[in-house]
């Protein structure tokens, strides 16, 4: 149904070969706290004029730190939707099993990751961060809904995930280097992730019909509205955290100042970046009549 190249054989074999451990990452290293960890596109801190640049590098780290553990919150659901698709057919095609057995490994191994990065964050950043709590609970969510709807979103981050690195990060050589190498090594098994969400999306779609395909693009815009929430949740958070570090308070009107520039830069890196990915929308397009019409229509509401 989907027009692609990809198969189990050739993907299972790039895994093999790029295998890496969660040491080969971290190297023993620490974070540079005189750095910024993120790019300015997803950062989004440049704009806000009640913030001075120390301020603006805090509150850039602060985001690191979100952007890993929101990550590893909503990546929780895909292992046991991958072992789900992965038991469909235990005893038919020995390639794709395996294959499916490495991609829920390569996303427990990204939890690992992940979870090292805000415990690493915690020790060094001097004061809280907290952090929107319930994956488990959102797991659920995403697993209550249909099985196209859940491949759909994991494609959807899957996606994003490698336009983050490769078109801001994989030369923003300012960045913190321990940072950066979290979200490449990331990307070394996303880039192969993507493609066997869409080898699965064949195999879950052929069975569907198009009132049931077109279902699913709506369902993934309803969980794409649950995670908006979370996100506003995550700034309110944040803009604590920055008032704690940065030993000031805040007054309502820069409170809403950094608020809509936060609420901007989290929705574009979290669900536009996505929603707007040539690859994500050739996916919408390739099972759907409305549903390219729908994401486009969604990406411009969040960005405006
Ligand atoms: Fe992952
Ligand atoms: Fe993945």
């Amino acid at each position: 149904m989907l027009t692609h190249d990809y198969t189990y054989t050739n993907l299972l074999d790039r895994s093999v070969k790029n295998a890496w451990t969660v040491e080969d990452c971290y190297q023993g290293r620490d974070f540079d706290f005189a750095k910024s960890f993120l790019p300015e596109r997803i950062a989004g801190v440049r704009g806000i004029t009640c913030l001075n640049d120390d301020e603006r590098r805090k509150l850039n780290q602060i985001r690191g730190n979100s952007y890993c553990h929101i990550f590893a919150f909503v990546e929780e659901y895909i292992v046991p939707m991958v072992l789900a698709n992965a038991s469909r057919d235990i005893y038919g095609d020995e390639t794709r099993l395996w294959s499916l057995l490495r991609f829920a490994e390569e996303e427990v191994k990204h939890q690992e990751m992940l979870r090292r990065a805000v415990e690493q964050f915690e020790k060094g950043f001097g004061s809280p961060c907290a952090l929107i709590p319930g994956r488990e609970a959102v797991a659920e969510v995403v697993l209550g809904k249909s099985a196209l709807t859940a491949l759909l979103l994991t494609s959807l981050i899957e996606w994003f995930t490698q336009l983050h690195y490769v078109e801001h990060v994989r030369d923003s050589e300012e960045l913190d280097a321990l940072f950066r190498d979290i979200l490449r090594f990331h990307w070394i098994d996303e880039s192969r992730h993507a493609r066997l969400d869409s080898l699965l999306i064949d195999e879950v779609a052929a069975d569907l019909t198009l009132e049931e395909r077109e279902r699913a693009v709506d369902e993934l815009l309803e969980l794409g509205g649950a995670l908006d929430g979370l996100l506003a949740q995550q700034v309110e958070l944040d803009i604590d955290a920055l008032a704690l570090s940065a030993r000031r308070s805040f007054s309502d009107a820069e409170k809403s100042e950094i608020r809509a520039e936060q609420q901007r830069a989290y929705r574009w890196t979290f669900l536009v970046s996505g929603l707007e990915h040539p690859e994500f929308v050739q996916i919408v397009r390739e099972l759907t009549e409305a549903g390219q019409g729908k994401i486009a229509a969604a990406a411009q509401a969040l960005s405006a």
